[in-house]
C-alpha cells in the first residue's frame, strides 16, 4: 500500500437509476442512458473498439497528448489538481503526467472496481503524485466531491469525446457544473471528436467485426443485471447512422420482434421494428465547442487539432 492513495466509494442511489431507465422505457423514442455501458465487460469492449481501424477517436486523440505533451502544459499550468470526469483506466493522463506535473490526480469512474485497480497501480508508479479516486455516477454525484479534492488549482481533465454523449444543451450545463467546483482560477482541458466526411464518421460505429454491435447490445445485459430485468439482447439489432442536421451518431437498438421486458418492477412492450435510443455521440467544429464551452464560463487558451482536423484537444480558464 502507498499512503498517496485515497479511493472513495460515492454509491449510486439504486432507486434514482430505475426511475431514470423507467422515466426513458416510457418516453417515445424509447431510451436508456449510456452511462449503462459501462459494466466490466462493456469497458472491455470500448477498449478493442479503440483498437479498430474504423474507430479512430482514440488514436487521434492519444497522437494529440502525446506529441503536444510540453506545449499543453504550458498552457495548462504545472502543481494543479487534475479532475478527471470518467476516468476508465486511467490511461491518457499517463501521457500528460510527465510534462504536465500535476500535484494531484482525482479519477471519478462509475466502473469502481477497474477504477480502483488502475488509480491504484497509478500511484504506486508516481510515488510523489496524490492520487484520489472516487467510484461514484459523477453524473448525479459531482458537487460531493468537494470536500475530498486535494489542495490545489483544479483543472478538469474530459478527454475522449466523452462530453459528445451530452445534448448541446446538456453538455453547456456538466461543462458549468465543471466551472463551479473549479473555482475562479480553474481549467479545462478536453477532447472531443469534430465533424468530418459523414461516411467516415458513421463507420467509426459500424466497425466490421461487429464489437460496436456488441457494445451496444451489452447495455441489455447490464440493465437485466443492475434493474432485474429479462431483455434478450438476441431480439434487438444494433443501428448507428449520422444525422448531419444535429450533427451526431445516434445509436439504437431495434426490436426484432414484438416482445414485453420486465424490467424495475415494470412491463415493457416493444412491437416488432420500435427503437430504443442508446446513445447520441455529437460532433463539433473547433468554433462550434469553444462558443458552447463559452455558454458555460469558460474562455478559450489552447488548442491543439489532430491530423485533418479530425480531433480537437482545447484548454480553457474560467472566464
Ligand atoms: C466513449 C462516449 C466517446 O461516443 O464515441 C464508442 C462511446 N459509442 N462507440 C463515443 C462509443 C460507440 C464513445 N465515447
Amino acid at each position: 500500500m502507498t499512503d498517496n492513495f485515497r479511493f472513495h466509494l460515492i454509491p449510486a442511489s439504486p432507486t434514482d437509476l430505475a426511475a431514470e431507465a423507467l422515466a426513458g422505457l416510457r418516453a417515445r423514442p424509447k431510451r436508456l442512458p449510456c452511462k449503462l455501458f459501462y459494466d466490466e465487460a462493456g469497458l472491455a469492449l470500448f477498449e478493442a473498439i479503440c483498437a479498430t481501424p474504423e474507430y479512430d477517436l482514440c488514436r487521434n486523440e492519444t497522437a494529440l497528448l502525446r506529441t503536444q505533451a510540453a506545449s499543453i502544459a504550458d498552457a495548462v499550468g504545472r502543481g494543479a489538481c487534475l479532475v478527471e470526469p470518467g476516468a476508465g483506466g486511467c490511461e491518457k493522463v499517463g501521457l500528460l503526467l510527465d510534462a504536465l506535473a500535476p500535484a494531484a490526480y482525482a479519477p471519478l469512474d462509475i466502473a469502481g472496481e477497474s477504477l480502483e485497480r488502475a488509480a491504484q497501480a497509478l500511484a504506486a508508479r508516481r510515488p510523489g503524485l496524490r492520487v484520489t479516486a472516487c467510484a461514484m455516477d459523477f453524473l448525479a454525484d459531482l458537487e460531493r466531491i468537494a470536500p475530498l479534492l486535494p489542495d490545489g488549482r483544479r483543472v478538469f481533465f474530459y478527454p475522449g469525446s466523452s462530453i459528445g454523449n451530452f445534448t448541446p444543451e446538456e453538455a453547456i450545463a456538466l461543462l458549468a457544473r465543471f466551472r463551479r467546483l473549479a473555482g475562479t482560477d480553474g481549467g479545462l482541458l478536453i477532447g472531443f471528436d469534430c465533424k468530418k466526411h459523414p461516411g467516415r464518421i458513421s463507420r467509426a460505429y459500424n466497425d466490421e467485426q461487429g464489437l460496436t454491435a456488441r457494445f451496444n447490445l451489452n447495455l441489455l445485459g447490464h440493465a437485466n443485471r443492475l434493474l432485474d430485468g429479462n431483455f434478450d439482447p438476441g431480439g434487438f439489432a444494433h443501428h448507428a447512422f449520422y444525422e448531419p442536421v444535429e450533427g451526431r451518431i445516434e445509436m439504437h437498438l431495434v426490436s426484432l420482434r414484438d416482445q414485453t421486458v420486465r424490467i424495475a418492477g415494470d412491463e415493457i412492450s416493444f412491437p416488432r421494428g420500435e427503437t430504443l435510443h442508446t446513445e447520441n455521440s455529437y460532433k463539433y467544429l473547433p468554433g462550434e465547442f469553444a462558443a458552447l464551452a463559452g455558454a458555460a464560463g469558460w474562455a478559450p487558451a489552447g488548442e491543439w487539432l489532430a491530423e485533418e482536423a479530425a480531433f480537437a484537444v482545447q484548454h480553457f480558464r474560467a472566464a
